[in-house]
């Protein structure tokens, strides 16, 4: 091909051979490079006919891009402190002298944030340019349409904008990418979409989990979630679970979701998510729980070593198969509206931390398509944050407010259900008891704080007088 590409992307496992696949398909022409030769020729050799160039080395590559160059990185991205390097860095590292200035560079990995805001301004100093890009949607939204975060300067998004728009997931004809905010802003926000989807993933196998014990067969929870998608808690991960569960064993007929080793895997996301709230001060327990739940999944022969030594109630469960799926429904439905409330606290704060501008609105609007946890009830967020973009938590929404207090009963009922029969529901339980605390006009806090000013004169504020004014109690003294 004699003309100059427009898009070139590095890395060519699964994520991106699909992208750019799905870039090729909107008529961009693309250069494509990967550090074993024969995965580009394979690659070129699959796809006939098709406007993409298959470069053998960086220079080759780079010389076939027309300027400014844009070239996305989608190799794996491990750096989390400072001073780490990983193959990201190493990328650019070649790249660098090869690039004139203001190429843009794009790392379309999973990268934690504080790492892309080391890249953008390392870049910015060689008169380059970079986006810390989060792209959600696995393979195939890869290929036909993902939800993209970008982040970085606004005018390197103007430059990028119409590629990222024509590639991207479409919802009511508006494309599932906006521009996040400024340094690593997309990734960030990138990271707390992960965060929440392990929210949901947790809950989703909670509901599952309760129905097993509760003597439904695979393929009547398969029923259940199917059944739910063409409702209100229509999404992806309840489309995907409903099938996952139907798809039988072709060597043993037996639900295969049955066979597989209860040990989940994580690859970091959820748990910088974890150090992040800690870092920050916020609440998101629901995704708390999701991780330790993967966490204490993956101690199997810990947990059947334990199984013999510790005790437990018997399971049983009477409730009508119908009613209980309502209110499981209402449990699940509940417990995801706090986990969207914890993870979008998060992000306010941090946003707010940073001085990115996020509109949280905006972003809930471009998770609707494309990604992990697109789900129909986004829209519900985007039109609360429309309503009150100070909206301060979620749960306050007038949708949610209603919605919360309409599943309330079932919800603690089935918390309580499972408790009482010692079916672990860690998530379920984590956020009913953030929405508890976070109504009470009166928390047990009182007495921690006599606790502090007795064993260490740590001092308190009093209910009778103004805030702010401190006292101390002379406490008894109780070492003889
Ligand atoms: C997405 C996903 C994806 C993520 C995996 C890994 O939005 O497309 O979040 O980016 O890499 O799902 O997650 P684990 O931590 O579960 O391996």
């Amino acid at each position: 091909m004699s003309q100059k590409s427009d898009f070139g992307l590095i890395g060519l496992a699964v994520m991106g051979q699909n992208l750019v696949l799905n870039v090729e398909s909107r008529g961009f022409q693309v250069s494509v490079f990967n550090r074993t030769t024969a995965t580009t020729d394979e690659f070129i050799a699959k796809h006939p006919g098709k406007k993409l160039v298959g470069a053998k080395t960086l220079e080759e590559f780079v010389q076939s891009l027309a300027t400014p160059r844009k070239i996305q990185i989608m190799v794996k991205s491990n750096a989390v402190k400072d001073s780490d390097r990983d193959a990201v860095d190493a990328v650019i590292e070649q790249l660098i002298p090869l690039l004139e200035k203001d190429d843009i560079v794009i790392d379309g990995g999973n990268s934690y944030y504080l790492t892309t805001e080391r890249r953008d301004k390392y870049l910015a100093e060689k008169g380059l340019r970079f986006i810390g890009a989060g792209v959600s949607g696995g393979e195939e939204g890869a290929r036909k349409g993902p939800s993209i975060m970008p982040g970085g300067p606004a005018s390197t998004w103007e430059v990028m904008k119409p590629i990222f728009e024509s590639i991207s997931a479409k919802v009511d004809g508006e494309p599932c990418v906006i521009h996040i905010g400024t340094g690593g802003a997309g990734h960030y926000v990138k990271m707390i979409h992960n965060g929440i989807e392990y929210g949901d993933m947790q809950l989703i196998c909670e509901a599952y989990n309760i129905f097993k014990n509760a003597g439904f067969t695979t393929d009547e929870i398969a029923k259940v979630f199917t059944d739910w998608n063409d409702g209100d808690m229509q999404s992806y991960l309840i489309q995907i679970t409903g099938k996952a569960l139907e798809q039988k064993d072709p060597e043993t007929g037996t639900p295969i979701v049955e066979l597989i080793v209860d040990k989940a895997g994580q690859k970091g996301t959820g748990q910088w998510t974890l150090l992040n709230a800690a870092e920050n001060a916020v609440v998101i327990s629901t995704i708390n729980a999701a991780v330790e739940a993967r966490i204490l999944s993956s101690k199997k022969k810990a947990r059947v070593a334990a199984s013999k030594e510790l005790t437990g109630p018997t399971v049983n469960i009477t409730t009508d198969k119908a009613e209980l799926v309502q209110k499981v429904h209402d449990a699940l439905y509940a417990s995801k509206v706090i986990s969207y409330a914890q993870g979008l606290d998060l992000i306010k704060t941090m946003g707010e931390a940073k001085n990115w501008g996020l509109d949280l609105g905006r972003i809930a609007s471009i998770w609707r398509g494309g990604c992990i946890i697109r789900a129909r009830f986004l829209n519900k967020i985007t039109d609360a944050y429309r309503e009150n973009a100070e909206l301060s938590n979620l749960m306050l929404a007038p949708f949610f407010k209603d919605l919360l207090s309409k599943t309330q009963q079932n919800w603690r009922e089935v918390v309580s259900l499972a408790t009482l029969n010692g079916i672990p529901v860690p998530a379920f339980s984590a956020s009913l008891g953030y929405y508890d605390s976070y109504r009470a006009e009166r928390l047990p806090a009182n007495l921690l704080q006599a606790q502090r000013d007795f064993f260490g004169a740590h001092t308190y504020e009093r209910t009778d007088k103004p805030e702010g004014e401190f006292f101390h109690t002379e406490w008894p003294e109780v070492i003889g």
